[in-house]
């Protein structure tokens, strides 16, 4: 059985003062789990010196170096001390236009400067009530897969969009449905070995509740946590699921 890996993202939220919870984080945190946190990327120095665990950043962009005014690269944040980004978050695609070849293009910088990745992927709620969700999700993971994908620095987060930060949780059984279509994808495109290494996490909406039905479906590795990721009280309890 592959490790359980919980991951958060505190998307843009935080501040020096909130350092405070991941210290608490780091002082629960059960060895039978990887645990990790994707702070703003003007956090993830001092994060990365108080967490004990891997700081990530949220985003990357996928040049070197060069003319991207406000953009910061995979070897600015590995500077900064990220051990990994997230990649394709469905806020990033649809608010800032983000496409399946500019995520494919960011996970490959990470893996260049030695970094590791959670690439996103999910569907609309108007997808999924036209039947489309696993279609369109197997899609993106298809395009958006990094040349050299593999388990040791790529994590795969199924984030139904309708879920994210809306309290509304997919069912285990549509996510049990999803990772079986996720992995399937993933057999046909780099054969079952390298299929099996990669681990698939669900996000939106995950909490303390719901948690353990969620990590402990088939085919889900772990977890993705936005909201239920900023405070140490909230987050805990996920990563003990996570390891119960
Ligand atoms: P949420 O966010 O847990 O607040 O729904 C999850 C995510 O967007 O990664």
């Amino acid at each position: 059985m592959r490790r359980k890996f919980v991951a958060g993202n505190w998307k843009m939220n935080g501040s020096l003062a909130a350092l405070a919870e991941l210290e608490a984080i780091a002082a629960a945190i059960d060895p039978r789990v990887d645990v990790a946190v994707a702070v703003p990327a003007t956090l993830i120095h001092a994060a990365n010196a108080r967490a004990g665990f891997p700081i990530g950043a949220q985003d990357v962009h996928a040049a070197d170096s060069g003319a991207h005014t406000g953009c910061l690269s995979a070897p600015m944040i590995a500077e900064a001390g990220a051990a990994f980004a997230i990649v394709g978050h469905s806020e990033r695609r649809q608010g800032q236009h983000e496409t399946d070849a500019d995520v494919k293009a960011k996970a490959e910088a990470l893996h260049r400067h030695r970094l590791d990745a959670i690439l996103c992927v999910g569907e609309t709620l108007d997808q999924r009530e036209a039947g489309q969700a696993e279609a369109v999700v197997t899609a993106q993971v298809l395009a958006s897969l990094p040349e050299g994908a593999a388990g040791d620095w790529l994590a795969i987060a199924y984030e139904p969009i309708w879920a994210i930060g809306t309290g509304k949780v997919a069912t285990v059984a549509d996510v049990e449905t999803m990772h079986a279509a996720i992995c399937s994808a993933l057999v046909e495109a780099l054969g079952q070995e390298a299929a099996d290494a990669i681990r698939l996490l669900y996000g939106g909406s995950v909490t303390a509740e719901n948690a353990a039905g969620l990590l402990h479906a088939a085919e889900v590795d772990g977890a993705l946590v936005g909201g239920a990721s900023l405070t140490a009280a909230k987050f805990v309890p996920i990563i003990k699921a996570a390891a119960g």
